[in-house]
Parts: structure tokens; sequence; C-alpha cells
């Protein structure tokens, strides 16, 4: 498969170094906003050179894009006039921006959209109840710093430095939460994505004594309950959980996998 990267940043370089070692893929291109970190990946792969190339070529030329950059990529991508055809597929890390597009995500039919579950557990068990669920609650818990400068923490005029204990700082819906927490909402779109679900409830507790990102998330319905918690590490971006990344190369192993774990 031709294999093409938008976004060489973390998430991108690990998936692109996966890549290069299987010979099921072969890398053509890469893309950043950034040329330099175009640069440092080619010098890091081993069997695969790619040059940078613009983002209508990686859509044009991949049966395989990931996006590892930015939401604000998706609905360029989502756009794209090349990106809808069979046999090509498309892993999405940034999931944000989806749920800001969903007209545009509706009408992809050819293209197989692959959204690993990224920093959170659970989300098997959530698609299968998608349409049981009677009440779905997301609480996030951050480090306190990692939320400053966020639009709702700033329109609030809270003092994150004053914090000294865990506190609830935010508690909304899902589209109150993508505007006051913008850089935060992966989780819950993709959470949003697996269970259908419109009515979810976000929490957002800032912690000043943890250096984990933690996940819960709580869904009642007719099937019972479903709790899930995810404790985790920071990877070398400070901002992205450990378990992100993981999640993402599963993605692309499960590809060439005939068996199929989880749904
Ligand atoms: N789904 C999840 O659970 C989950 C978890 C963690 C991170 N993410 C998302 O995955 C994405 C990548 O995360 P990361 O840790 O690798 O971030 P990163 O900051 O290490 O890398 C992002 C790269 O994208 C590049 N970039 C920014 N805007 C761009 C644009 N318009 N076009 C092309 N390149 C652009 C940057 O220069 C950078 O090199 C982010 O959007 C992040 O929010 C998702």
């Amino acid at each position: 498969m031709r294999a093409g990267i938008v976004g060489c940043g973390f998430i991108g370089s690990e998936i692109a170094n996966l890549i290069d070692k299987s010979k099921d893929f072969r890398l053509i291109g890469l893309n950043d906003i950034d040329e330099r970190k175009v640069k440092v990946l080619r010098k890091q792969l081993k069997r695969n050179k790619p040059k940078f190339m613009s983002l209508n070529d990686i859509i044009k030329k991949s049966d395989l894009i990931v996006e590892s950059a930015t939401k604000n990529v998706i609905k360029m991508i989502l756009k794209n006039k090349n990106l809808d055809k069979k046999n090509k597929k498309i892993l999405i890390m940034s999931t944000g921006g989806l749920i800001m597009n969903l007209g545009l995500l509706k009408k992809i039919k050819n293209c197989e959209i692959l959204l690993p579950s990224g920093a959170v557990a659970g989300l098997d068990a959530i698609k299968s109840v998608s349409g049981r669920i009677a009440s779905l609650t997301l609480t996030t818990t951050k480090p306190a710093k990692g939320l400053e400068g966020a639009p709702y923490i700033v329109k609030n005029s809270i003092e994150l430095k004053k914090i000294n204990k865990k506190t609830l700082i935010f508690e909304g819906n899902l589209k109150e939460a993508v505007a006051g927490f913008p850089k935060n909402i992966n989780v819950a779109a993709t959470l949003f994505l697996a269970s259908k679900f419109e009515g979810i409830n976000v929490k957002i507790i800032a912690d000043p004594n943890t250096k984990h990102n933690i996940h819960e998330i709580e869904a009642i319905g007719g099937f019972g309950a479903i709790r899930a918690s995810t404790i985790n590490l920071p990877s070398r971006n400070p901002k992205t959980s450990y378990l992100a990344v993981l999640s993402a190369m599963q993605a692309i192993k499960n590809m060439k996998s005939n068996i199929k774990i989880g749904n």
C-alpha cells in the first residue's frame, strides 16, 4: 500500500517509522506545515525516503493517508475530491475536527475512515450499545497547567495557578466543551462518534497534583452500565498521551491482521 503522512510531529513520526519497517507499505509522501519536521523525519527512515508532498498529492496518490496534524486540516481533507475513492483508507487522529464537519463526514461513502480509540479505553463496548444509551458522561482530569489558555478558562478568568486541589472547573454538553476547550476534545469527539449519543455530559477536572491525563467514561442504559477509566502518562509530546500513539500504531497493524479483536 502506498502511504502518506499529513503531520510529521510525534504521532506522525512514530507511525512513519512503523510503516517504514513493514513490507506491506511504501511511504510515498510526507506533509507538514513546518518543512523542517519533514526533513527530520526523512532522516530517521531507513527503507523509504519520501519527500515533502502537497496535501492534495498525498490524498490523490496514497492508498493509506495518515492524518496526525491538527483538527484544522480535517475540513480540507474531507472536501478534497480525490479522497472518496474505493480502496482508499484514511486514519484520522484529530477527531475533534470531524465533529466540526459532520455534514462533510457523512458524504464520504467509499473511502474507509479509521478512527483509533486514541487516548481512551472502552469504545468497543460503547459502540456496541450505541442507540441504547440513557446517559453518558466523560470526566477528564488533567494537570491544571495543561488547561492554560483554553477559551473557557480565559473567559471565566479561572486562575489555574491558585487551584491547590482537584477541582471541577467545567461541566456541560459536547458543544460547550468543544467551544471552551478546543485543544482537549479528541476524546470527547471520538466518544460521540462511537456512541452517536447526543447528550454526552462532559466534566473537566483540574488537578495540580497529577501528571496523568485521566479519562473516565460512564454509560448507563438497558444493557447495564459501562465504566472505563484510562490513566494516561504523557508521551514525548507532553500534550499527547502515550496510549494515543500506541492505539494509532495498533490500528495500522490491524489492517494487515486476519484476526480482528474487539468490534
Ligand atoms: N484521537 C486521540 O485520542 C488523540 C490523542 C492525542 C493526540 N491527538 C491529535 O493527533 C494530532 C497529532 O498529535 P501529535 O502529538 O503528533 O502532535 P504534534 O504537535 O507532535 O504534531 C503535529 C504536527 O502537525 C503539523 N501541522 C500543524 N498544522 C498543520 C497543517 N495545517 N498541515 C500539516 N501539518 C500541520 C505540526 O507542524 C506538527 O509537526 C493532533 O491533532 C492531536 O490533537 C489525538
